[in-house]
């Protein structure tokens, strides 16, 4: 099972349900890019690369800037249209791998809630690093937030409740392999009184955050800051005003 199609086939259909509360969760991370100044200063584009229903792009354009978000699931980007009236976002479905089909010079490049660990290898991550910091004009900003999988957890910690309601349960469980976990979210619902079961899965890359922090400097940025909430690492990484090359 591909990663987008785990998405396609399973996921999407129960994300915004597992997210829970939309409005509270887009005011922290709307909270999270003001806190750290990220606001226009130059042509005010945004790119939110893995942007699910919304949680970046909405924050965004609340912040000024015109948004492109970008994402392979089409279901999520519907979700995020029926959210976005009034805002300046427009919705690409295109694979995150295939920068031509999304580049544009920006201010600031996104690529939050753990989509970065959704790649493919890390060799894959650290070329696209390098050509979105090619897109982002001098003084712009790459934000990145994600887990740090490489941490084994064993026995019983690898079962991750995530919601339940009286007729709907989700439950992750995570499977560790050199350089990948494999995540399998299985839903159970209530149908006439009968569970069902649905379960999928996708592989997560293990990539440690100093690992990533390496790919930014690789990529001609600086790291300028380093945060973990909610177990998720969030980086802002800036792109100098003088190349030093
Ligand atoms: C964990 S979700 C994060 C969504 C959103 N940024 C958030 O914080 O809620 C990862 C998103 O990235 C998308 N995605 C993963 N790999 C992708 C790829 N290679 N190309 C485009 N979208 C991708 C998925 O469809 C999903 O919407």
């Amino acid at each position: 099972m591909s990663t987008q199609s785990h998405y396609d086939n399973h996921l999407a259909s129960f994300y915004a349900w597992m997210t829970g509360n939309f409005d509270a969760k887009q005011q922290e991370q709307e909270e999270f890019f003001r806190s750290k100044g990220l606001v226009p200063h130059s042509n005010a584009v945004a790119l939110d690369l893995g942007c699910g229903h919304g949680l970046q792009s909405i924050s965004l354009a609340r912040l000024g800037f015109t948004v492109h978000a970008v994402d392979f699931n089409q279901h999520l980007l519907s979700d995020l249209n029926a959210r976005a009236k009034g805002l300046t976002i427009g919705t690409v479905l295109a694979n995150l791998a295939d920068v031509s089909q999304y580049g544009a010079e920006a201010e600031l490049i996104a690529c939050m809630g753990d989509t970065l660990t959704h790649l493919d290898s890390p060799s894959q991550a650290a070329s696209l690093l390098r050509e979105w910091a090619q897109l982002l004009l001098p003084g712009g900003k790459l934000v990145l937030s994600f887990r740090d999988l490489t941490e084994e957890l064993i026995g019983e910690q690898r079962f991750i409740p995530v919601r339940a309601e009286d007729d709907r349960i989700h439950i992750c469980f995570l499977e560790y392999h050199p350089g990948h976990v494999r995540v399998y979210d299985q839903l159970l619902e209530k149908r006439q009184g009968q569970w069902i079961q649905k379960v999928s899965s996708y592989k997560k890359l293990r990539l440690g955050v100093e690992s990533v922090k390496t790919m930014l400097e690789e990529a001609g940025l600086a790291v300028e800051s380093h945060d973990v909430i909610a177990r998720l690492h969030y980086l802002v990484a800036t792109k100098p005003t003088v190349s030093a090359k």
